[in-house]
């Protein structure tokens, strides 16, 4: 997959740090990701996944180090003007506004854009690509199903048109049946050119979708895939995870059928993983 490399850089991240006080929850993370390529970063619960994506979304602010989307430096921007400029974050749980209909939370993804007229075509595409989402338009949010209420976060987020697409836990409580579906859908978003940036502590569904796998662990990245030396799935859940979270994923590696993304899944079983000299 050397080919990516040519590809613009739409999302750099160098040596960021973001602290709570004394607890340095993120300690010089950087990244590179090009455009239409999907990193994941997996690591146990506490690792600062969630930290991370925080600092590049500007939901907090960083203690150190930069972000930059485009070329242009956003590092600590308000995380409004990061949405409208396509830094977009769907939310660990969710963060569904509950009481309100389906059809208003999408309607609020594309708040930052105003009377855009690609609000309605985007709120089309997206009901296309989640039909579910249209069946269900005026039901309350709240009241959908676990799996349902994933999609209408992805949802929400790709009324903002992001540039990249940051989704944190997606599989968070999810049944795995349920996984696949969000999995499939994520897919089809690649398919269709969106640059993703996937947090996740199931590994499995991670394998699934990234190019290219991070795995954090106390605020760093320690391994990442690359040269080096061989390590499977399994060992990654294993000394990582403890094999937590690891639910069936169809067409995850092991998996019967081959698409696009099996291919991704086939290149990063033969990709080795990097001992992580960075340590
Ligand atoms: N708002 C916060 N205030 C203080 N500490 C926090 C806050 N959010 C996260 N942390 C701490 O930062 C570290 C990383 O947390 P987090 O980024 O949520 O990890 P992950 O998403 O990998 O589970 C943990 O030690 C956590 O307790
Ligand atoms: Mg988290």
């Amino acid at each position: 997959m050397t080919g990516e490399i040519d590809r613009p850089t739409v999302l750099h991240v160098e040596d960021l740090l973001v602290s709570y006080g004394a607890v340095r929850a993120v300690r010089g993370v950087s990244l590179a990701l090009h455009e239409n390529e999907c990193f994941g970063v997996v690591g146990a619960n506490g690792a600062g996944k969630s930290s991370l994506l925080a600092g590049i979304s500007g939901l907090v602010r960083p203690a150190g180090g930069n972000v930059s989307l485009g070329g242009e430096y956003v590092t600590g921007s308000r995380t409004e003007d990061n949405v409208r400029r396509g830094l977009v974050l769907v939310p660990e749980r969710r963060q569904l506004f509950s009481s309100m209909s389906v059809r208003d939370n999408l309607l609020l993804g594309g708040y930052v854009h105003g009377r855009d007229r690609r609000v309605a075509e985007e709120l089309e595409r997206v009901e296309a690509l989640f039909p579910i989402l249209a069946e269900r338009r005026e039901q309350r949010a709240g009241t959908l199903s676990g799996g349902e209420q994933q999609m209408l976060a992805i949802g929400r987020g790709l009324m903002s048109f992001p540039r990249v697409l940051m989704v944190d836990e997606p599989s968070l409580g999810l049944a795995p049946v349920v996984v696949d579906a969000v999995v499939d859908a994520l897919r089809e978003l690649r398919r269709q050119g969106l640059t993703l940036l996937i947090v996740e502590q199931n590994v499995r569904l991670a394998m699934a979708l990234a190019d290219h796998l991070l795995v954090m662990e106390q605020g760093a990245i320690v391994r990442e895939t690359g040269a080096g030396s061989v390590l499977s799935q399994e060992a990654l859940i294993a000394a990582y995870l403890g094999g937590t979270g690891a639910g069936s994923l169809e067409g995850a590696p092991g998996g019967a059928s081959v698409d696009m993304g099996e291919e991704i899944s086939r290149s990063l079983l033969q990709t080795e993983l990097s001992k992580g000299e960075q340590t």
